[in-house]
């Protein structure tokens, strides 16, 4: 089998190619990757040298490039390529209808046009917004994003929906919740608190720190996406949750309490614009349907995660310099105290 990993030098592509060549040493994948601010071609320097994958540098948003790369024959598409930090859509939301958009409209006409036997659409649970305690969002539940990144993935999910209904094109949609693990920009809640406490640096945590995410395992949602890709059913939809409901200052806490840092750290800042309270998502389809059920427990991989971020300083104080440093102190660092 071929595979046209789309986004896969990001955080959870590059740990998708890690898992299909370990499982499936007879694959093949092409990926395919812009290179953006997030996009980090060490993330995939062990397997640069395997034959059987290859890397190329490019838009999914450039039709000619896209088929180019699919004429020469891809059986399944996953497109994990995508602007995805909330925050970032909130200073500068154009380029994210770009690519989010755009990007897997051109990807689909790529499908239709080379015949290629299945898509997979890396989605989101942000695409349903916030729920309150005590529920959880099913497949079947209204799209209500709150971010211009959400509303981008939303628009994303309704496209790919349309080429099912309209070409009965072989598309499939995973919804997972919040991933954690190795590779993860340190722009995000995790590994910007984990390796800034680590340089001694605040923790700016937004509001009252009790907002909630369900947080899974990236490779638990590698294995997900693995299931959806050879089991699942076309024109459906897959909910990939962790079953691991906390709240950011829980989180929070267990970083600094594994790292031995103080609770001073701690800088409640001015609150995210239209943050989610809580995100839920009911995955008994995807357990019922494809034996999905995901292994890794909060404490356990959050224990992993940390020890990562340990054992691999090199990769992050680079990422961490350069043009991400500007943003971080231009965004960050002057958010208001509360
Ligand atoms: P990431 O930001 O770490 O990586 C995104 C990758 O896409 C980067 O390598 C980047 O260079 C590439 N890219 C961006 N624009 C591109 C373009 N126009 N053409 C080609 N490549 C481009 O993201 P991630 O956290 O790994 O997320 C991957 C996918 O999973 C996204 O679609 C995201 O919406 C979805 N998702 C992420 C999470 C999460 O918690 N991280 C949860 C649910 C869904
Ligand atoms: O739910 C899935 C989504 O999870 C993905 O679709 C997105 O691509 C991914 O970025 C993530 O979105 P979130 O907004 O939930 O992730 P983030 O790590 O930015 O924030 C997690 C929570 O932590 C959220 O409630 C905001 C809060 N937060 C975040 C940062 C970066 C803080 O309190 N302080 C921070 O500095």
């Amino acid at each position: 089998m071929k595979l046209l990993v789309t986004g896969g030098a990001g955080f959870i592509g590059s740990n998708f190619i890690h898992h299909i060549l370990k499982t499936y040493p007879q694959y093949k994948i092409v990926t395919l990757d812009k290179l953006t601010y997030a996009g980090n071609l060490d993330n995939l320097s062990d397997i640069e040298p395997a034959n059987n994958y290859q890397f190329v540098k490019g838009d999914i948003c450039d039709l000619k490039l896209v088929e180019e790369i699919v004429s020469g024959g891809i059986d399944a598409i996953l497109n994990f390529a995508a602007e995805t930090h909330v925050d970032r859509s909130l200073y500068d939301p154009k380029c994210f209808v770009q690519t989010n958009i755009t990007g897997t409209q051109v990807l689909l006409e790529a499908v239709l046009k080379y015949k290629v036997k299945r898509f997979i659409q890396i989605s989101t649970d942000e695409v349903y917004g916030s729920i309150e305690q005590g529920k959880f969002f099913t497949e079947e539940s209204l799209l209500l994003p709150n971010s211009p990144y959400s509303a981008s993935k939303a628009g994303a999910d309704l496209l790919v929906r349309s080429y099912f209904k309209t070409f009965k094109l072989p598309v499939l949609i995973t919804r997972s919740s919040n991933n954690y693990g190795p590779y993860q920009f340190p722009e995000k809640l995790i590994p910007l608190f984990i390796t800034n406490a680590l340089e001694d640096r605040e923790l700016p945590l937004y509001g009252d720190g009790l907002y909630i995410r369900d947080w899974i395992y990236v490779e638990d949602n590698c294995k997900g996406i693995d299931l959806v890709l050879h089991k699942g059913k076309e024109g459906e939809i897959y909910n990939l949750g962790g079953g691991a409901e906390k709240t950011n200052l829980e989180i929070t806490n267990f970083i600094l309490n594994y790292l031995g840092k103080p609770e001073s750290l701690i800088k409640h800042v001015k609150d995210r614009p239209a943050h989610d309270r809580r995100y839920a998502m009911d995955c008994i389809k995807a357990e019922k349907e494809l034996n999905f059920r995901p292994k890794v427990k909060l404490e356990e991989g959050l224990k992993k995660t940390v020890e990562w971020y340990l054992n691999n300083k090199e990769w992050w104080k680079k990422v961490k310099s350069g043009e991400y440093l500007k943003y971080y102190e231009n965004h960050y660092l002057k958010r208001e105290k509360v």
